[in-house]
């Protein structure tokens, strides 16, 4: 469909300034496995290998042929797409085949509960919303029990056996002079912790999640991303996350030390009323990527993992596992979390799962912390549709066929990848920082041009705009299309599909030198501005 020249720009127009300015303004006609085949100036098709991979949702490559073939077939068969509110066996047989993969990766027999939705995003959005009414019920249950204590506490004072001491008394934070009265004395006791109770309670659910987080950029879970320039416009529609230092020790217990809350109850020990202290779900959930995507291919470690995992169960508060980039087997595991010792109450999936050709998400939630209720308060038109449902299947038996080949290959050619982008770093020490990321999730971080000699650079990395004139060249030049991890704009993502041949690891490497020796040079051979 060629876009007629004297058409009116009408969709993001503005982005499309932004594509032309890294020379990334290109039209892509035709795709199958890693090859994205762009539209040439004379019209002819010009064959790119894609490295950006649909942003990690096209594991298996583009246009798959098997799963092509058979969303033909369904087509052909006439296949329900929108049967809302009805039995949906197919959505089922999807959570079924989840949860046998999930069981063996995290060898434990918990079900988890599937609700369906259409991106990555509105599965977090779903993850939070479930967290909250999980939160709020929980609170409501604590707040019952703390009544009932201080029901039973009334009932010893009147009949004799209780009494109030001073160390409770001032313990409630009561400076008035305790009533001489037992049963006066309680009731102002109570009094206090109610409305103490009642403060507490009413405090705003605060998320927890890593630096360098990407979770959407919907309402709620673009709170729950760290970048701010997509968070700050929005920061007063939505519960508000606290960013948590990645990987470094203690600091997941000292956030939570400082929003953690406490409903005070009341127990009859030895004929004196005393307060006891009990833990309110004020912090709702902690989300985490294990290998940040987005926020420049950031893994997790084990420690840290282990940290979040014990601090919040400590406090009983979940841990939602955002898998949707780094899931699917793209790292070598179908989990990537599982490969770091964590063990999700709630875990979200998208991209991949669609097989690089429907839009489909879902949100697990561990049987235990499972909310049925949730099921009649939150639903989607198009969510678990029987198209998506049956096609996501196929995926799940494409990569788990011959006992996890595609896993294997993506560890396997993940490998050749990674290796060739340290003997990139090793031979440009000076412009390459690092290489991160596992399977074919990986990233190569470059140093910051902020004073480099050629002003076109230094403005571009002053505006965070570095990485796109790199993918810019390297699309120009090289014929590769990647791009930087958007909130991390110095390094270039590679999440290439588990098609991927040593001739186009071949290629971007001789790109990616290309790039090293002109930044090397110094700019005396420009990067191929547009
Ligand atoms: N969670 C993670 C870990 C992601 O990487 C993304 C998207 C989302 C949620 C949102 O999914 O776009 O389907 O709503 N990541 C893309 C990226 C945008 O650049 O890595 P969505």
């Amino acid at each position: 469909v060629a876009t007629e020249p004297d058409e009116p720009q009408l969709a993001e127009p503005h982005l499309r300034a932004v594509l032309a300015s890294a020379g990334l303004d290109v039209e892509y006609v035709r795709a199958e496995g890693n090859t994205l085949h762009m539209r040439g100036e004379d019209g002819r098709e010009i064959p790119v290998v894609d490295f950006a991979g649909g942003y990690g949702s096209l594991l298996l490559g583009h246009n798959h042929p098997v799963i092509t073939a058979y969303a033909k077939q369904l087509l052909d068969a006439a296949t329900p797409v929108h049967a809302q509110f009805s039995l949906h066996p197919e959505a089922n047989r999807l959570a079924v085949a989840l949860n046998r993969i999930v069981r063996r990766e995290l060898g434990d027999d918990e079900p988890y509960l599937a609700i369906f939705a259409n991106s990555g995003a509105e599965a977090n959005e779903a993850a939070v919303k479930h967290a909250e009414l999980d939160r709020v019920l929980r609170l409501e249950a604590q707040l019952e029990k703390v009544g009932k204590s201080f029901e039973a506490a009334g009932y010893a004072v009147r009949g004799g056996k209780a009494t109030v001491p001073d160390t409770t008394w001032e313990g409630a934070g009561l400076t008035a002079p305790r009533p001489q009265d037992p049963t006066e004395a309680l009731g102002v006791l109570v009094d206090a912790l109610t409305r103490r109770n009642a403060e507490q309670a009413a405090r705003p659910p605060v998320f927890l999640a890593p630096e360098g987080s990407f979770h959407g950029k919907l309402v709620g879970s673009v709170q729950l991303t760290h970048n701010e320039a997509y968070r700050a416009p929005f920061k007063s529609l939505a519960a508000q996350a606290r960013f948590v230092p990645v990987n470094r020790p203690g600091a997941v217990q000292r956030v939570i030390d400082e929003e953690r809350a406490s409903l005070l109850g009341l127990t009859v020990t030895g004929g004196r009323v005393e307060i006891r202290r009990h833990e309110a779900p004020v912090i709702c959930a902690f989300i985490l990527e294990p290998i940040q995507g987005e926020g420049g291919i950031q893994e997790l470690t084990r420690e840290f993992a282990e940290e979040i995992q014990s601090a919040c169960a400590a406090i009983d508060c979940p841990v939602v596992v955002d898998e949707i980039q780094s899931g699917m087997g793209r790292t070598g595991t179908f989990l990537a979390s599982s490969d770091i010792g964590l063990r999700g109450d709630y875990y979200t999936l998208a991209k991949s799962l669609g097989g690089g050709l429907v839009k489909t998400s879902v949100l697990l939630v561990r049987e235990s912390r499972y909310r049925g209720q949730f099921e009649l308060i939150h639903s989607s038109t198009f969510a678990k549709d029987g198209f998506s449902s049956l096609v996501a299947l196929k995926v799940l038996d494409l990569v788990e066929a011959d006992g996890g080949a595609v896993y294997r290959e993506a560890g396997e050619r993940g490998a050749r990848l990674k290796d060739m982008l340290h003997a990139v770093h090793k031979d440009y020490p000076e412009v390459v920082k690092d290489v991160r990321g596992k399977g074919l999730m990986l990233g190569i971080e470059f140093h910051d041009q902020s004073d480099a000699p050629a002003p076109p650079v230094q403005e571009a990395a002053r505006a965070g705009l570095f990485g796109y004139l790199l993918a810019g060249h390297l699309l120009r030049g090289h014929r590769i299309r990647t791009f930087p991890t958007a909130s991390a704009a110095n390094t270039l993502r590679f999440e290439p599909s588990v098609l991927l041949t040593d001739a186009e690891i071949q290629q971007l490497d001789t790109g990616l030198r290309d790039i090293c020796d002109i930044v090397r040079g110094n700019y005396g051979r420009p990067l191929s501005l547009p």
